[in-house]
């Protein structure tokens, strides 16, 4: 394995896009922050820098957040909902027409595999607009009989009306950046809402380059704000605002506990996607063929930076070293590259530090009891590479095992014939419960098992099934609320019950 990965060099039309000037887009002009500051964007497969950014300060998001404010009575409060459902499906084209610069951009920013960020947008991202899309027509209230008590019947009405919100401040990762910035569009234009969106600073391109598509699909000015920066100053002083009616968080629990926080100033309602230690659970009479590859692709998808990572296998004792030795012959085969080369499955960790943190985990890992099955270490020379690791024989009671590594690091632990219950315990001994498998050809043990996994997702003989109309959200410290599907609007929306006596 060469320490200096190769350089694969963006389209010309990608550079041509780079070397614009990437200001905030504030009520559909482009503007400096007030402060000047700019953020520099690096290529974490190089770290060679690709661009400056403006970052957003306090000034800027008090401009934003009156600019989303006037948008959501303005224009965009008077379309029809077939017209916004049209702007809509608008947008989800020209996200698709643009998929190679939107792919090249997103892998330049965040280093994942040009094939993956390519899959994202063409089976998810326009999808994901238009699922919410077509809910635009299918927002209403209801009628509602009342008790006699209150009017006798027939000589009153009780209807509820779906509203807006209102101002969506959303914050969003570095992890799958394009994605987190349409999931969090989507619902916000389906429901008649206007936003404030603020990507994470390392890679703050995707989530501008979308903000011009929206504006490309004739959605009105105002109504999509975007303003990279910083979290401590933007982010925190987008969940401060009184102007915001609702925050939008993907993100670290901790940084999602102090949103809570900050958004008890005016009580603006609070939607937060945490983060995950997902168990994946193979019983013997698993199909192997499924397993191996589902448990490596659920583990190092987005290098293990992804919040529904099977990070945590449980395998019977019966097929553990099969298993174990499959993993570990198919992720060590696995070689980390830069994400432009067509043939790159794994990419750089998003930075120096995050890299660092994940080697500070494997170093503990090393130290500890359990067994390195393969990887173990960065890579020399340029590029935040690190190999995919698996540690065998690991147990609740290692740091590897109980917190959230975010980086290609998959932990294995054995379990007897014991009940159901025993094994759902230990799945279930961490603060996490956002996602998780179970691998059996017995219908009866994998709902058994599936029942008592406490996430807000789990999967049989597949992993982290993603689809728009599949609910998405965590239990316990993973988060509060569900995005996706149906209830994915609801955070985005109040009820108002209006009675009327005749
Ligand atoms: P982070 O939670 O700090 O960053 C996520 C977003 O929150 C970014 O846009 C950031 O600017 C913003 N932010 C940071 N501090 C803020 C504040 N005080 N107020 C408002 N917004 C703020 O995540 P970070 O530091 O980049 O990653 C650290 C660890 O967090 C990772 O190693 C991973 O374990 C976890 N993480 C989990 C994610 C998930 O989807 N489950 C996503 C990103 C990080
Ligand atoms: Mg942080």
């Amino acid at each position: 394995m060469s320490a200096a990965p190769e350089t694969f060099n963006p389209s010309p039309e990608t550079q041509a896009w780079l070397a614009g000037e990437h200001n905030l887009l504030i009520d559909g002009q482009r503007v400096a922050a007030a402060s000047g500051e700019r953020i520099e964007v690096f290529d974490p497969a190089t770290e060679a820098l690709i661009t400056t950014v403006a970052g957003a300060g306090p000034e800027d998001i008090d401009r934003a957040v009156a600019a989303a404010r006037k948008a959501f009575k303005g224009e965009w409060a008077k379309l029809t909902s077939y017209e916004r459902a049209r702007l809509m499906f608008k947008f989800a084209d020209l996200i698709e027409e643009n998929m190679s610069l939107l792919a090249e951009v997103e892998v330049l920013e965040n280093g994942m595999p040009r094939m993956i960020s390519e899959y994202t947008i063409a089976k998810f991202g326009g999808e994901f607009v238009r699922y919410f899309a077509g809910w635009v027509t299918k927002i209403h209230g209801m009628t509602i009989p009342v008790s006699p008590s209150e009017a006798r019947n027939g000589e009153s009405l009780t209807y509820t009306k779906r509203e807006p919100i209102g101002v969506v401040g959303a914050i969003i990762p570095w992890n799958a950046p394009l994605a987190m910035a349409i999931l969090k569009l989507a619902p916000t234009l389906a429901t008649g809402c206007t936003i404030v969106l603020k990507p994470a600073e390392l890679t703050p391109l995707t989530a501008l380059l979308l903000g011009e598509l929206a504006q490309q699909a004739g959605i009105p000015d105002g109504v999509v704000n975007v303003v990279p920066g910083y979290g401590q100053a933007a982010g925190a002083a987008l969940s401060e605002h009184d102007g915001v009616d609702k925050i939008s968080f993907t993100g670290s629990t901790a940084v999602g506990k102090s949103i809570i926080k900050a958004s008890a100033g005016n009580l603006k309602k609070v939607t937060l996607e945490l983060g995950g230690k997902s168990p994946f659970v193979v019983f013997p009479d698993a199909d192997m063929e499924r397993v191996i590859p589902g448990a490596v692709r659920g583990a190092f998808f987005l290098q293990g930076q992804n919040c529904m990572a099977s990070t945590r296998l449980f395998v019977h004792e019966d097929v553990f070293e099969p298993v174990v030795e499959g993993i570990a012959a198919m992720a060590g085969g696995m070689t980390p590259g830069p994400g432009l080369n067509p043939g790159s499955m794994l990419g750089p960790l998003i930075s120096g530090d995050q890299r660092d943190r994940v080697m500070g985990y494997i170093e503990d890992g090393k130290a500890s009891a359990a067994e390195l099955r393969c990887g173990g270490e960065a890579l020399p020379g340029k590029g935040f590479f690190v190999k995919p690791t698996v540690f065998g024989r690991t147990n609740m009671d290692m740091k590897i095992a109980r917190e959230e590594i975010f980086g290609p690091v998959m932990c294995v632990q054995a379990f007897g014939d014991s009940e159901l219950e025993d094994v759902a315990a230990e799945a279930n001994a961490t603060i996490y419960g956002l996602s998780g498998s179970v691998w059996t050809k017995d219908i009866s043990v994998a709902h058994k098992m599936a029942g008592l996994i406490d996430s807000g997702q789990v999967s049989i003989n597949c992993h982290a099934a993603v689809d728009p109309a599949i609910p998405f959200g965590g239990n316990k410290q993973s988060g509060w609320g569900r995005e996706f599907g149906m209830e994915g609007l609801e955070p985005y929306l109040k009820t108002k019950a209006t009675t009327v006596l005749f």
